[in-house]
């Protein structure tokens, strides 16, 4: 028997630290929160992604008073993404979340089923997507979605 330890590489900084693309697609992601319909958890998150064309695709989390039917900022971000340029890589996603009058002071977090759907969109398109957590003390960048889910379901397990 053996421990192993699995390492996550993320870098930690400010909004303003960021390279322009990213500064300008976060502050993107931070409008859109503004978007959300969640009148059930009034936790308003905001995503935008940059295509390898240089689109920027948006989304926000959308509830439904039937619970389970709602779905995140990430998702509804993707989803768009993809089904509207099927042959276009995305380069980057940026979350921001919202709640009781400002934007959260960490990162924002995205839920296991979005870092799920992240990897899957990596995996289509055969190259990392970027991922920016903004956080109003702190931004976390990983360079691979990959990163947000060690130990991860991909197609490579039904081969
Ligand atoms: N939410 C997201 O949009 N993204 C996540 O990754 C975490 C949670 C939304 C879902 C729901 O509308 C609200 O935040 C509270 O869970």
């Amino acid at each position: 028997m053996k421990e192993i330890v699995i390492k996550t590489q993320v870098t930690s900084c400010q909004q303003q630290e960021l390279p322009v693309e990213l500064y300008n697609l976060v502050e993107v992601a931070k409008q859109k929160t503004q978007d959300a319909y969640c009148p059930y958890s009034h936790y308003h998150v905001g995503a935008a992604a940059l295509l390898a064309d240089g689109q920027i695709l948006t989304g926000a989390n959308q509830e439904n008073a039937a619970y389970p039917s709602g779905l995140c900022a990430e998702r509804t971000t993707l989803f768009a993404a993809n089904a509207n340029n099927p042959h276009t890589p995305v380069d980057v996603l940026a979350i921001a979340c919202y709640t009781d009058g400002h934007f959260t002071e960490d990162p924002a977090s995205p839920c296991g089923a979005c870092r799920q759907v992240m990897l899957e969109t990596e995996h289509r398109f055969g190259k990392p997507m970027k991922v920016v957590l903004y956080g109003a003390r702190e931004c976390y960048v990983f360079e691979s979605a990959k990163d947000l889910l060690p130990v991860c379901f991909t197609s490579e397990n039904l081969e």
